[in-house]
């Protein structure tokens, strides 16, 4: 009789995907209230007992990283600077190694307020990439949408991180009706003129509830159409594969050098097919998908003692449940109860 080597756990799905890249949430919390993610009072926080400690982190990302496949994290929230322990915690991350050796690939997705006295600490903790949300450069309507006047700090947030050499310093914008609609094409001027990758977003159903409507969203084919005023777009050469974006290159002119804009039509032109995400919640709830209606519970086996071979376990069998698509546009979409902020972007 031979003795059969087991294949390596991987995070796959039944329909053929397998993921490689982890999200995780490290607080529900947030400086902001931007009006599409949150009530202005702010949201009922989860206790601090129930947060996930350090080790309790480091521990899953151990996991996931070493057995279960994951080359690639990305620490969201909330907002993930207010984790006092996030240069410790992406440390810790970069320690690990992937199945082939190397290091992960470990990238923040901020709103960038205080990102420039930490950044410096951040790259040197070995964090390779950040993600600043910023919706609109003009100071009044940045206000209105974020619920406060913190458009001067974003904007240190972004220089400092080109300054760190985070790069490409990536910048993500939610485009909503009547709100940021005219900021559409100064936002893309400053990221081509800065060297910066814009991504716009279409609006999901993650907010407060009854603040979606669909017939409202600001769709992919409006945004381009708002760019093609201004700019002359064409189709990047490379295939969309598992990033979210659809990327266009944007042709130089006298006021600006070219480069590439994205659009992420989550609502319009969903990727689900291309997933290749999993994450985990700041409360260690594990979630396939942004949009399940169900988690899966990591930090009562952790706490109550489960091995990592168990951990990896659940964790695998959780993702082989993972549901084909996210269904925002068919009959019967109910969305998640938790909102983004208390997912993880
Ligand atoms: N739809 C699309 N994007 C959203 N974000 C937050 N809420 C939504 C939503 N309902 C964005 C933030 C940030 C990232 C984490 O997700 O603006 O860029
Ligand atoms: Fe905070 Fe991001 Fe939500 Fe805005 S979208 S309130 S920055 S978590």
């Amino acid at each position: 009789m031979t003795i059969g080597v087991r294949a390596p756990l991987v995070l796959a799905d039944a329909f053929g995907r397998v993921a490689t890249d982890l999200r995780v949430s490290l607080t529900d919390r947030c400086n902001l209230r931007c009006t599409y993610c949150m009530p202005a009072e702010g949201l009922p926080w989860l206790p601090g007992d129930e947060v996930l400690t350090d080790a309790e982190l480091g521990r899953l990302l151990t996991i996931a990283v070493e057995s279960l496949g994951i080359t690639k994290i990305r620490f969201t929230g909330g907002e993930p600077l207010l984790r006092r322990s996030l240069e410790h915690i992406v440390a810790t991350a970069k320690a690990l190694r992937t199945r082939a050796g190397t290091p992960p690939e470990l990238s923040l997705t901020t709103n960038g307020i205080g990102l420039d006295k930490r950044v410096s600490a951040l790259a040197a903790a070995g964090l390779d990439r950040v993600n600043v949300s910023l919706d609109s450069l003009d100071r009044v309507r940045y206000a209105a949408l974020a619920r406060r006047d913190r458009l001067d700090a974003v904007l240190s947030g972004l220089a400092a991180a080109e300054a760190a050499g985070l790069l490409p310093v990536k910048v993500n914008s939610v485009v909503m009706r009547e709100v940021n609609e005219v900021d559409v094409v100064p936002l893309a001027q400053f990221c081509l003129e800065r060297g910066y990758q814009l991504r716009f977003i279409e609006q999901m159903p993650l907010g407060p509830r009854h603040e979606w409507d669909r017939s409202q969203m600001v769709t992919q084919a409006e945004i381009l159409a708002r760019l093609r005023e201004r700019f002359t777009l064409r189709p990047a050469a490379e295939p969309r594969g598992t990033a979210p974006a659809e990327l266009w290159q944007v042709a130089p002119d006298a006021s600006q050098p070219g480069g590439r804009i994205g659009v992420i039509p989550s609502v319009t032109a969903p990727f689900c097919g291309a997933c290749d995400r999993t994450r985990i919640t700041a409360d260690g709830q594990l979630r396939t998908c942004l949009f399940s209606r169900t988690e899966t519970d990591l930090r009562t086996p952790l706490r109550d003692g489960a091995s990592d071979a168990e951990l990896a376990a659940i964790w695998a069998g959780a993702q082989s449940r993972k549901a084909a698509a996210h269904g925002i546009g068919e009959p019967g979409f109910v969305p998640p109860a938790r909102t983004m902020s208390a997912i993880g972007g």
